[in-house]
């Protein structure tokens, strides 16, 4: 048998963990070497041909319109709609992560949770009232608040239920990305600092726990530290540049970041100064963990290190072998996203994937690497590193403190298994 050499790759090609990954510069700006790696895509353009004129260069197109909508070609981009047959109002709806990209949600495809439906409020009509440990109850006028100085930044909102008990059960769920994953959006945020208003108010000392309550028929209520209200807590008022829309809380929400989404109280109608949290049905029946032992853990708030791959995702089939862009979101209530490590061998070897700038504060980062799927079985993952060392968990670490029935806060590393047939999906590691 003669000694074949195997076929050294391209310079910016280089493997650098099992299974096909390849060194994230290939996508990195400025690279030269992407072209070297586009010789490997699977789907290549056809030979050149002379463009025929098609119907729509044939004629002048629609006219303007006050309010855009997306093509009629991107009708399947649409949220997931959940909710029990005969129950009106409460339920959730799951952004469809693996249908978008960038970093920014759509207004129209932002996740929802609501417990007793999107009420239909008047501005003219609504008021916010500051009461208990204060110097000076007040109440705004919608108008009135409108005249605040606002703050922007770009961060995301997750419910903590979002990801439930997806892979947490013997029989992974096997759906699209989205109905697994999808209670997490992210927006650019417009509104007031709570600390401003709060500061008219006057706290009194003893006061150390703001009530927040909600003009939805349910009164949705939550305790918030006011630790918490001071550092980083807004009024929101836009979100995306457009006044909120009502699924989101409009006139008015609390927008807490990086605290789960129940917190960001919607419809934002009261808030309270307390000596304590409040203790209501949202933070005693709901919205607690229960961990192994029957015990159950209370105000647990800051959403932790996360990530998940969006391209390939689960009921996705690849096509042809070859180059691949591995691709997914990493987001942190602790702060910004240091590192994210993509394995195509179900964790024996990790590579570095390539972050998308700008990466910001309690938002989303999108991550990239290059992936050279040989057309044998593969287990990709990925786990996000935050600036404050955290890591994800495997779901074996996460399993043994909360058990496989735990419904908050699962923040595991994700694992997605490709059949030599290219299929996708959801599985364990
Ligand atoms: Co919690």
């Amino acid at each position: 048998m003669s000694q074949q050499h195997t076929k050294q790759p391209d310079k910016g090609l280089e493997a650098v963990a099992a299974n096909g990954l390849l060194h994230r510069r290939l996508f990195l700006t400025g690279s030269g070497t992407l072209a070297a790696g586009l010789g490997l895509l699977s789907a290549t353009p056809m030979a050149a041909a002379p463009l025929e004129i098609p119907e729509w260069m044939k004629a002048p197109g629609s006219h303007m319109r006050p309010y855009g909508q997306p093509s009629a070609y991107e009708n399947d981009v649409q949220r997931m709609v959940g909710g029990t047959p005969g129950v009106t109002g409460s339920g959730v709806s799951f952004t469809p992560l693996e249908k978008i990209h960038g970093t920014i949600t759509p207004n129209g495809l932002h996740f929802e949770r609501h417990h007793s439906g999107v009420p239909d409020i008047d501005p003219a009509q609504h008021k916010l009232l500051i009461h208990g440990l204060v110097e000076r109850p007040l109440t705004f006028t919608m108008d009135a608040l409108m005249r605040y100085p606002t703050v922007t930044r770009i961060q995301f909102l997750e419910c903590s239920g979002n990801s439930g008990r997806s892979n947490l059960t013997a029989q992974p769920q096997q759906a699209p990305l989205g109905a697994l994953h999808g209670l997490v959006s992210c927006s650019e945020w417009t509104g007031i600092p709570l600390s401003v208003v709060l500061d008219e108010a006057g706290i009194k000392p003893e006061g150390k726990w703001v009530l927040a309550e909600g003009a939805d028929a349910a009164a949705m209520s939550r305790s918030v530290p006011l630790e918490k209200i001071m550092d980083d807590a807004i009024i929101a008022l836009y979100q995306n540049g457009e006044r909120l829309r009502p699924e989101n809380g409009y006139p008015m929400r609390l927008f807490l970041p990086g605290y789960e989404g129940n917190m960001s109280v919607k419809w934002l109608r009261r808030l309270k100064v307390n000596a304590a949290p409040t203790m209501t049905r949202d933070e005693t029946s709901h919205y607690t963990d229960v961990v192994l032992g029957g015990k159950a853990k209370i105000l647990t708030f800051p959403m932790v290190v996360k990530s998940v791959i969006t391209n390939p995702s689960p009921t996705m089939t690849l096509g042809q072998t070859g180059l691949y862009e591995v691709t997914g979101l990493a987001w942190s209530g602790a702060g910004k996203i240091t590192r994210v490590e993509v394995s195509a061998d179900g964790g024996a070897t990790w590579a570095e994937a390539a972050l998308t700038e700008p990466v910001l504060s309690k938002s989303f980062t999108r991550f990239r690497i290059p992936w050279q799927w040989s057309g044998g079985p593969a287990t990709l993952l990925s786990r996000a590193v935050d600036e404050t060392g955290a890591m994800q968990p495997t779901r074996a670490q996460f399993v043994g403190e909360y058990g496989e029935r735990s419904n908050y806060h699962n923040n595991t590393i994700q694992a997605w298994g490709i059949a030599a047939t290219g299929e996708v999906s959801n599985v364990l590691a």
